[in-house]
């Protein structure tokens, strides 16, 4: 590579979906590694709605890493950006293009540079899982880039270190992080449960209730929950574990009804631990709660669960409807509640056409 011109540059553009859990992650055992303290499922979203797109390039020209999100340059000094470039670097292999008369060996990648370039075509840190799909995407696109043999079991691994969120988004369908126990975090990896076309029928609709920026982060959030809530153990070791094999069976046998009540516990529980923090955090605000109540209201008159929500760090609500003549209604219901440019205004409501989508990349 040294006597090849410096004016080459080579680019890969990944597209990564984010992804929402239904029995939600919220404290860490090993925060360097993000280990987790309990298992979590969630479902990937249909990318055509909340993605993240990344470009990575390489070039013998760059002199240092960098990283621009949504347009605006930023630090790669984090652990976490560090920890992701570390283990993807040093699981890079040989690439070459005849075409352009490249060719890039092992080695050299632990001396060539990137620059990265990344955008979320939804709300950044407002609790709709950027983080998911930011770093899964990074991670992907690096792999790539960096021809990577490693399946996307390994590469979750990888995109943990990111944020823990992250390592669900490499798959689509309905997703379980496995917490694992092993120190070095070797078995802390998702797997995928069922895929995209298991339970087609669902669909998934975003009420964007307000897309500013939280004021506690999930990092530091879910740690000041860990040193300072009394409820967290009980949840993480009695409670999740039980909810976990409750939803799994729920999703393989497509039971709406165990999936709803499972889904909204799960999300309510959350946000309690997160009250039962010291001092107590609140991720929801009172569009949040009358959204609750909206469909609380309406699956009582229906006598069976026709919605399920949840709300990740963030106001936002995530409705799961149980087939599109209940989203139809869901949405009725809420542009009557919500009029649009009125003060409770949902500013926008995304609708996953086919609700679950494909696996990364
Ligand atoms: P969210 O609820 O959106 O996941 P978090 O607090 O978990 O919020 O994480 C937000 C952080 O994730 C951002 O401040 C940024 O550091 C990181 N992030 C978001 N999007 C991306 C991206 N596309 N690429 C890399 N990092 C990202
Ligand atoms: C409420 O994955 O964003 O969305 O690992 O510190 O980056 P870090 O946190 P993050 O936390 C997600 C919390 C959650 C629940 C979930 O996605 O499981
Ligand atoms: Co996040």
């Amino acid at each position: 590579m040294a006597e090849q011109s410096k004016k080459w540059v080579l680019m890969v553009t990944a597209q990564t979906p984010t992804n929402i859990a239904v029995i939600k992650y919220w404290g860490k055992r090993d925060e360097n590694l993000i280990l987790a303290i309990n298992d979590s499922i969630s479902v990937t979203l249909d990318p055509a709605h909340l993605c993240t797109t990344t470009t990575v390039a390489v070039s013998p020209a760059f002199d240092q890493d960098r990283m621009w999100l949504n347009g605006k340059e930023m630090s790669l000094a984090g652990g976490r950006y560090q920890n992701c470039l570390r283990e993807i670097r040093a699981r890079a292999s040989d690439v070459e293009d005849e075409k352009k008369g490249i060719k890039i060996t092992k080695n050299d990648w632990q001396n060539l540079h990137v620059h990265i370039a990344s955008y979320n075509n939804f709300p950044t840190a407002a609790g709709l899982a950027s983080s998911a799909a930011g770093f899964a995407c990074l991670v992907f696109s690096l792999a790539k880039l960096m021809n990577v043999q490693e399946d996307n079991g390994r590469l979750s691994a990888i995109a943990r270190q990111g944020s823990g969120s992250a390592c669900r988004s490499l798959f689509g369908g309905f997703v379980k992080w496995v917490m694992g126990k092993e120190e070095n975090g070797s078995d802390s990896i998702a797997v995928p449960l069922v895929d995209e076309k298991h339970w087609d029928e669902l669909v998934i609709i975003i009420a964007v209730v307000s897309s500013r920026q939280k004021e506690t982060s999930s990092t530091s959030g879910m740690r000041e929950t860990v040193e300072t809530s009394a409820l967290i153990e009980h949840r993480a070791r009695e409670i999740v574990p039980k909810r976990i094999i409750q939803m799994e069976e729920a999703i393989q046998k497509r039971d709406f009804p165990t999936f709803a009540q499972l889904t909204c516990s799960d999300s309510n529980q959350f946000h309690a631990v997160c009250m039962d923090t010291s001092p107590p955090i609140f991720y929801m605000n009172d569009t949040s709660h009358r959204v609750i109540g909206c469909v609380e209201k309406w699956n009582r008159s229906e006598g069976t669960p026709q919605v399920a929500y949840t709300f990740d760090a963030g106001p936002n609500a995530v409705l799961i409807a149980r087939n599109r003549k209940a989203a139809t209604l869901m949405l009725q219901r809420l542009l009557f509640h919500f009029p649009p440019n009125s003060d409770t205004d949902l500013n926008s409501y995304v609708i996953g056409d086919k609700s679950i989508l494909k696996d990364a990349g």
